[in-house]
């Protein structure tokens, strides 16, 4: 049977890691210090536990970032292609957003009151996204939980469809996977008390005749998707998937939601308006105000209304919608300087070439030494994956992830100056990032290859 481990000498790539991981220890001496400080006051030592999950012995302490770079508090210099795993997918501190920011810091951050800005934002997410209403939420985590209450308001159903595999921020309804084809509850899900399959459907991806029998039953509100699933390793829609899989869930009464957050990397406008989809709602987050914690979501016309209806009906009180801070003035002006100057086509268009060449390259040196690995690109976004063909659904793509095996190759970049993303391997390109950067990650993706394979 096929293995991630295929081609690779194990025993090299395990005494690879062990020399990586003491070259970290002897190249970061202020941030090992940094960490013991940590460890005495913040819980796991780290201010969010999965600060840990990296591939380095301890965190890397950053002192500041700029465009497509980082510098550590040892002095090191990266070229960050993980760019906060998409909420910096503009670059870190974008001028226009700086700018923006620090004329905010002396008019004020929050009033539970809306800015002027809030009307241009959310002419501007129409124009782009092609839906007519917007709100306002602090992270995608929460804008998809906001979306899946009004839906179920709405449409008066009770149960979320979503797909095997998928991660949607901390939204304790999609946590349910097939398991030997049984929705089954993730088991690392912490304090969770109510049984989350009594409202959750899950199918595979790509899977037709799954989602239709799922849609049938008639009781589903809405379906929760990634158009391209980017969180378990990149899946692509098979042709045609998508559009059949709309006609389904409009014939059976159902709402789909397309989650952009990471597939924002498709364009201006997202997946869903660079390949013609209709979706009744739209959510995207991470960097749509250029990494300050924002997110947004918008409605079509009639979902609007029926939306508005389902709160004129509710009786007076908490709606369940909507945190203190969401929709600050800070937020505001950050979404509006970046939609209005950084997010431009001239933008993805640089994006779009340079992950076109990284694809390419990493492609070539897969193929140079015979890996019997994959590559995917989305725009922005690029992925190679430990197996000969694409995954087509979140069972097959969970099943060629090697934790070990990724680590490895992370560490190696990151002692090298280059930071891909964790938890699996994707990279992201910036407005700032130069050809150059590619040149630089491609060779020492090919080092690190030949350390692999021959030692
Ligand atoms: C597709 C998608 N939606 C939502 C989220 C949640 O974003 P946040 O953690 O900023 O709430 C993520 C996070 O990775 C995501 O990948």
């Amino acid at each position: 049977m096929a293995s991630t481990r295929d081609g690779v000498n194990w025993p090299r790539a395990q005494a690879l890691a062990a020399a990586e991981r003491a070259s970290y220890i002897a190249r970061n001496p202020e941030s090992a210090r940094l960490a013991g400080q940590a460890a005495q006051h913040l819980l796991f030592g780290v201010p969010m536990h999965w600060m840990n999950d990296w591939s380095t012995p301890f965190a890397l302490t950053v002192s500041e970032a700029s465009g497509a770079r980082f510098r550590d508090t040892d002095g090191h210099e990266y070229i960050d292609f993980c760019l906060g795993d998409t909420g910096a997918m503009f670059g870190h501190a974008p001028q226009p957003v700086a700018q923006a920011i620090a004329r905010q810091a002396t008019r004020g951050y929050t009033a539970m009151l809306p800015s002027e800005d809030a009307a241009p934002v959310a002419a501007e997410l129409a124009r782009r996204f092609g839906l007519p209403y917007w709100q306002f939420a602090l992270s995608a985590s929460d804008a998809n939980r906001f979306v899946l209450r009004w839906l179920r308001a709405a449409t008066g159903r009770g149960k979320v469809l979503v797909f095997n595999g998928c991660y949607h921020g901390t939204v304790d309804d999609v946590f349910v996977d097939l398991v030997d084809g049984v929705p089954t509850q993730r088991d690392s899900l912490l304090g969770q008390v109510h049984k989350l399959t009594d409202h959750t459907v899950v199918v595979e991806f790509n899977d037709l005749p799954a989602l239709e029998a799922a849609l049938k039953q008639g009781d589903i509100a809405c379906v929760l998707a990634e158009p391209v699933m980017t969180n378990i390793g990149m899946v692509l829609p098979q042709p045609g998937y998508w559009e059949a899989a709309q006609q389904l869930i409009k014939r059976h009464g159902s709402l789909l939601v397309i989650d952009e957050t990471h597939t924002i990397s498709s364009g201006p406008g997202g997946y869903a308006q660079a390949h013609g989809m209709q979706p009744d709602a739209l959510v995207v987050g991470k960097p749509i105000g250029g990494g300050i914690p924002c997110a947004v979501y918008g409605f079509t016309e009639e979902l609007a209304r029926r939306v508005e209806q389902a709160k004129r009906s509710a009786p007076p009180g908490h709606s369940g919608v909507g945190t203190t801070l969401s929709a600050n003035m800070f937020a505001m002006a950050a979404m509006r300087a970046n939609l209005e100057q950084v997010m431009t086509e001239d933008a993805y268009r640089h994006m779009f070439a340079l992950a076109a060449q990284l694809a390419e390259g990493l492609r070539a040196v897969i193929a140079r030494h015979k890996l019997p690995w994959c590559v995917t690109q989305i725009g922005a976004r690029t992925e190679f994956q430990f197996t000969p063909t694409a995954p087509q659904n979140g069972t097959q793509a969970q099943a060629i992830l090697d934790g070990d095996l990724e680590q490895i190759i992370h560490l190696y970049l990151l002692n090298r100056g280059l930071l891909i993303t964790p938890f699996h391997n994707m990279l992201l390109v910036c407005p700032a990032t130069a050809e150059s950067d590619v040149t630089r990650l491609l060779h020492a993706f090919e080092d690190c290859i030949r350390q692999l394979l021959f030692g």
